[in-house]
C-alpha cells in the first residue's frame, strides 16, 4: 500500500466533493439518531423538542461542524496536530492528543453495539429471534455470552479493511453505497410503520407540540443531542475536513450534513413511535428500546421477520458508517506520528482496540465483577466520554476557532453576512451553551 502522506506527513488523500458530504452524514446518522432521539424527543414534548433540537443543531451544531472542518482543512492534519499547525502552544497539543483519545475510547464501546446489530440481523432474518415471548431474557442471554466478542472481532475487521482501503475507495465508496441503502430502508419501515392500525397515536406522541413539558433540562439535553448527533468534539470532521478540497464551500457542506443528519432523525422517529404504539410497548431508551421493545413490536406484526430483519440490518448500516468515521481519527494520528502506512496504522490501532473494548464486552456480563460503583466499565467508558470529554471538545474547539486562529475567518470561505453570524455564534453562544451542557451532564449542575 503506497504510504499516502508527503514527508511532513499531511494527507494528501482527499474526497469527492459529494463523497465528503455523503461520509460526513454517514458518520452523523448512526445509533443515536435510531435510539435516543426519538425517546428524548417523545419524553420532552414531541414536536415542541423537535423545533428546539432545531434551534441547537443551527445555533451551536452547525458553527461548531464548520469550525471543525476549517481547522482540519486548514491545518491539513491529523486531529492531534490540527490545533498546533494552526499556531496552538503546548496546551493545544495536550487538546489535541485528547481529541483522539476521545473517538479512540468511544470506538471501544461503540464496535461492541455494532456487533449486537450484526447478531440480531441474523437472529430476525432466520426467525429465532422470535421463537421467544421473552425478548429481554434473550437480550441478557446474548450479552452474557461470548457471541458478543465474536461480533466485536467481526465488526472491527470490517471497519478495518473499510479504512485501511483509503479516503476515497475505502471511506467514500462504502458511504456511497450503503447510505442510499440506508435512505430506501427507512423509507419501506416508515411506509410500514405509518400504515400499521393505531400508528396515528404514535404520530402524535411524537410529533404533536407540547410546549408545557419543555424545560431548560430539556435545552440542554436537546443541545447536548445535537451535538452527539453531528458526530462534533470527536475529532471526525476534522479529520475529514484535512481531506477536503480547498475550493469546496464549506458552508454549504455543512447546511448539507446538517440537513441529512436531521432528516434521518425525523424517519427513525417515524418508524419507532408508530411501531411501538402499534403494538401497546413502551417506547424505551437505547438498548432496551432497540433490542427488546421493537422485537416485540415486529413479533405481533405480519412478515414480522422481514421487517424486523430490515430494522436491525439499518442498524448495522447507521452504526457501522459512524464507526468507520470514528476509526479513521486514530488512525490518521497513527500515520502523521509514526510514519506509518494507512494499511498498518488501521489493523494496528483497530487490533489495540479491540484488546482495551474487550474487558468492557465482558463488563455487560460475563464478567460481572468489571464493575466500580455503581457503572459497568462499559457505561464508564460511554458516560465519560458522552458526558464529559464531547461537551469539553466542543468547547475547546469553540475557543480555539473564536478567539485562538487568527486566520478562521479567511479559511470558511463563507460571505461577510454569514462570516458576522458564524463568528457571534462561535465566540458568545456557542462556548456559553457548550460550558452549560458541560455543567449539567457532567453533574456539577443539577436541576
Ligand atoms: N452521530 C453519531 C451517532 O449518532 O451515533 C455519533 C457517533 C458515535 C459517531 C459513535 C461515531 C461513533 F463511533
Amino acid at each position: 500500500m503506497a504510504n499516502t502522506s508527503n514527508r511532513n506527513n499531511r494527507p494528501t488523500e482527499q474526497f469527492s466533493r459529494l463523497g465528503f458530504i455523503m461520509a460526513a452524514i454517514g458518520s452523523s446518522v448512526g445509533l443515536g439518531n435510531m435510539w435516543k432521539f426519538p425517546y428524548i424527543t417523545g419524553e420532552n414534548g414531541g414536536a415542541a423538542f423537535f423545533l428546539l433540537f432545531i434551534v441547537c443543531l443551527v445555533l451551536v451544531g452547525l458553527p461548531v461542524l464548520l469550525a471543525e472542518l476549517a481547522i482540519g482543512r486548514s491545518g491539513r492534519a491529523s486531529a492531534a496536530s490540527a490545533f498546533t499547525r494552526l499556531g496552538g502552544g503546548p496546551l493545544w497539543r495536550g487538546a489535541g492528543l485528547l481529541q483522539v483519545l476521545t473517538p479512540f475510547l468511544i470506538l471501544s464501546f461503540y464496535i461492541i453495539v455494532v456487533g449486537w446489530t450484526f447478531h440480531y440481523s441474523i437472529l430476525a432474518f432466520s426467525g429465532r429471534l422470535f421463537a421467544t415471548s421473552d425478548f429481554g431474557g434473550q437480550f441478557d442471554g446474548f450479552i452474557t455470552s461470548y457471541w458478543p466478542i465474536f461480533w466485536q472481532v467481526v465488526a472491527m475487521i470490517a471497519i478495518a479493511w473499510v479504512i485501511a482501503k483509503g479516503v476515497s475507495s475505502g471511506i467514500e465508496k462504502f458511504n456511497k453505497v450503503l447510505l442510499p441503502i440506508m435512505a430506501g430502508l427507512l423509507v419501506l419501515l416508515m411506509v410500514r410503520s405509518i400504515t400499521l392500525p393505531g400508528a396515528s397515536e404514535g404520530i402524535a406522541f411524537f410529533l404533536r407540540p407540547d410546549f408545557s413539558v419543555l424545560t431548560p433540562e430539556s435545552a440542554l439535553v436537546a443541545l447536548g443531542h445535537a451535538f452527539f448527533s453531528l458526530s462534533l468534539g470527536m475529532g471526525i470532521l476534522m479529520t475529514y475536513g484535512a481531506y477536503v478540497d480547498q475550493r469546496q464551500p464549506l458552508g454549504t457542506a455543512t447546511v448539507a450534513i446538517g440537513i441529512g443528519d436531521l432528516i434521518y432523525a425525523l424517519i427513525a422517529g417515524l418508524i419507532i413511535f408508530p411501531t411501538t404504539f402499534s403494538f401497546g410497548i413502551a417506547p424505551d431508551e437505547g438498548p432496551r428500546l432497540v433490542f427488546i421493545a421493537l422485537p416485540a413490536a415486529f413479533s405481533a406484526m405480519p412478515l414480522g421477520w422481514l421487517f424486523g430483519g430490515l430494522f436491525f440490518v439499518l442498524l448495522a448500516i447507521a452504526a457501522i458508517t459512524s464507526a468507520v468515521s470514528i476509526l479513521e481519527v486514530p488512525v490518521a494520528f497513527a500515520k502523521e506520528q509514526w510514519g506509518w502506512s494507512r494499511t498498518r496504522s488501521a489493523w494496528t490501532v483497530a487490533a489495540i482496540c479491540f484488546a482495551f473494548g474487550m474487558p468492557l464486552g465482558l463488563s455487560n456480563g460475563i464478567m460481572p465483577g468489571l464493575v466500580i460503583g455503581e457503572r459497568t466499565l462499559f457505561d464508564w467508558i460511554d458516560f465519560i466520554t458522552a458526558n464529559i470529554l464531547l461537551p469539553l471538545m466542543g468547547l475547546l474547539i469553540t475557543i480555539f476557532a473564536g478567539f485562538r486562529w487568527k486566520a478562521a475567518a479567511e479559511s470558511t470561505g463563507l460571505s461577510q453576512g454569514w462570516l458576522r453570524l458564524w463568528l457571534l455564534a462561535l465566540r458568545y453562544v456557542a462556548p456559553i451553551l457548550m460550558l452549560l451542557v458541560l455543567l449539567y451532564t457532567s453533574g456539577v449542575l443539577a436541576f
